[in-house]
């Protein structure tokens, strides 16, 4: 694990544009459960991720009802969600933005705790829980400017967007939803022009979200050698260096597509890293 945290250490302090990817397990540590690990909750209830699949589909067809049915509901995570810190792998990667190293983080996590930790412009891949987003133009609104339980008592559902009519639903992006534009026009930049990729905890199964570290992959770069008698050659080289920080290898681990694995919790590895990047820059 030491060699690991000093590559990684090397890595990051000799990168020019580092990003992290981000998903449920770097929140596991603040109460969050995530889907896929051991006690995961489709893990645990394969029925509930089923019902997951059908919800935007119901969403389309009756909206009002999608609505009414969201709100008589008792959703399990929102406890959780409403009461969970961030941990200190959130901090941690707040920490390495504020050494203008981590550039940007794209988060697949709806539980706002990248900003919480005081990370800046985190890009949230599958929305956030707090949100209301308009399908026709895209804005977003806090869900607390919007007195939903009135609305349903007085018949008005489904909400309706303040700025052109449009139907408002949660900004959280559902099984067959389509990424929002702007969301993926963000994470297309962000892949095009970093050098590093921290992949910290996500299982990387979930798609279009699990094809940005191999999108990542396939751009090469120009690297100049200089060989024994100094003549300078050029080799097409892999433009990104692809770090995974989990609790288990994923596919991106077995498909080659990351470097290499430290394998272990997010909240314990990520303080450890900043640690010796301090230390590291320090000497
Ligand atoms: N430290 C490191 N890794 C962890 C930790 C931890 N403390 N806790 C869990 N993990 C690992 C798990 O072993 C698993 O490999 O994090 C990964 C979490 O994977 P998932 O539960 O599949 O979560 P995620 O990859 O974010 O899911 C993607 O699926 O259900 C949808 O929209 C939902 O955004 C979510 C998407």
């Amino acid at each position: 694990m030491r060699d690991l945290i000093k590559r990684i250490t090397r890595d990051l302090i000799n990168s020019n544009y580092a990003i992290a990817l981000t998903g449920a397990g770097i929140s596991t540590e603040s109460g969050i459960p995530d889907f896929r690990g051991p006690s995961g909750i489709w893990t645990k209830n394969p029925e509930e991720e089923k019902l997951a699949y059908r919800s935007y589909q119901v969403f389309l067809n009756n909206p009002k009802k999608w609505w009414e049915e969201t709100l008589t509901t008792p959703f399990g995570l929102l406890e959780a969600l409403t009461k969970a810190e961030p941990n200190p792998g959130h901090y941690a990667l707040t920490e390495l933005g504020k050494m203008g190293i981590l550039k940007r983080i794209i988060t697949q996590n709806i539980d706002g705790l990248h900003e919480k930790a005081g990370s800046k412009d985190v890009v949230e891949y599958h929305g956030c829980i707090s949100k209301l987003r308009c399908l026709s133009c895209g804005s977003r609104f806090p869900q607390d400017k919007f007195d939903l339980q009135k609305l349903m008592g007085e018949d008005k559902l489904p909400p309706h967007c303040p700025k052109c009519g449009g139907l408002l639903k949660s900004d959280g992006v559902a099984f067959g939803e389509p990424i929002p534009a702007d969301v993926i026009h963000q994470s297309t930049k962000e892949i095009e022009n970093c050098d590093l990729m921290l992949i910290c905890g996500t299982s990387a199964v979930v798609y279009p979200f699990a094809a940005l570290p191999i999108s990542a992959k396939e751009r090469t770069t120009h690297k100049e050698r200089i060989d024994e008698t100094g003549k300078h050659t050029f080799e097409m080289v892999p433009a990104v260096t692809i770090i995974e920080i989990n609790a288990e290898p994923t596919p991106l681990t077995h498909e080659g597509i990351s470097d290499y694995l430290i394998q272990g919790k997010t909240g314990e590895i990520l303080p450890r890293i900043v640690e010796e990047v301090k230390r590291t820059k320090a000497t």
